[in-house]
């Protein structure tokens, strides 16, 4: 199996935690993407779906599948989406699609994330893959010398906007040894709109796809 197929099998393994009659959370990516195409053969059962975002609502609403405004929503079983990294403890990296600020706020009204990704996303340390943060434009300058003195090297993303008008600033080459307190940290930081550290609230169940099979985890 290709990437792309190891994506889809993560993704269908999802839809098993679909709740008849409730609401969806849907992220956002190419691995988000092949679960809204599983969920689409199954929109009769749930309600609706909350998107993360205007991309994802698009293929939510080119099924057919009824879109729902988060703040109608009081109760949402499950939410489910990619990610950028995922580590033992199923903290993560995400918003290389630039969506995680959208992903969190979804996320944090769910009972329970769900992480669909193929093995490449697995790592030991999360850091790898620069760490995306969502900044408000006029602040930009002023976050980017708050990161560099956290030991990163932020770096604009260029002709990107966020579906929130906002700006992205990649971090790369940061260490993150404990990624809920490095959440907070960032996040305090005036100017930042949120970051794609997801610890604090991370994964409570990973479907990770490999040539033999999908492996599926629960936070421990
Ligand atoms: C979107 O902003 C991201 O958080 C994605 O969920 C993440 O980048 C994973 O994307 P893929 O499923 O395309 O790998």
């Amino acid at each position: 199996m290709d990437q792309d197929e190891l994506k889809r099998a993560a993704a269908l393994a999802a839809l098993e935690f679909v709740v008849d009659g409730e609401v969806v959370g849907v992220g956002t990516g190419s691995t988000a993407n092949h679960f809204i195409d599983g969920l689409a053969t199954i929109k009769q059962r749930i309600r609706g779906a909350v998107a993360s975002s205007e991309a994802s609502a698009t293929r939510l609403a080119g099924h057919g599948i009824r879109l729902l405004d988060l703040n109608d929503v009081e109760r949402m079983p499950v939410y489910v989406d990619g990610a950028d990294e995922i580590d033992p403890g199923l903290s993560m990296i995400k918003g290389g699609g630039g969506a995680l600020t959208r992903e969190k706020i979804v996320a944090a009204v769910a009972e329970r994330f769900v992480c669909i990704c193929d093995a490449s996303k697995r790592v030991r340390h999360l850091g790898k893959y620069p760490l995306p943060v969502e900044v408000i434009p006029m602040a930009r300058a002023h976050v980017a010398r708050r990161l560099s003195a956290l030991g990163g090297e932020p770096r604009l993303r260029e002709g990107f906007v966020t579906d929130n008008g906002n700006q992205i600033l990649d971090v790369h080459g940061l260490t993150i040894d404990d990624p809920v307190a490095l959440e907070a940290e960032i996040d305090h930081v005036a100017g930042v709109v949120s970051n794609g550290l997801f610890a604090i609230r991370g994964a409570d169940v990973l479907l990770m796809a490999a040539a033999d099979g999908v492996e599926r985890r629960l936070r421990s």
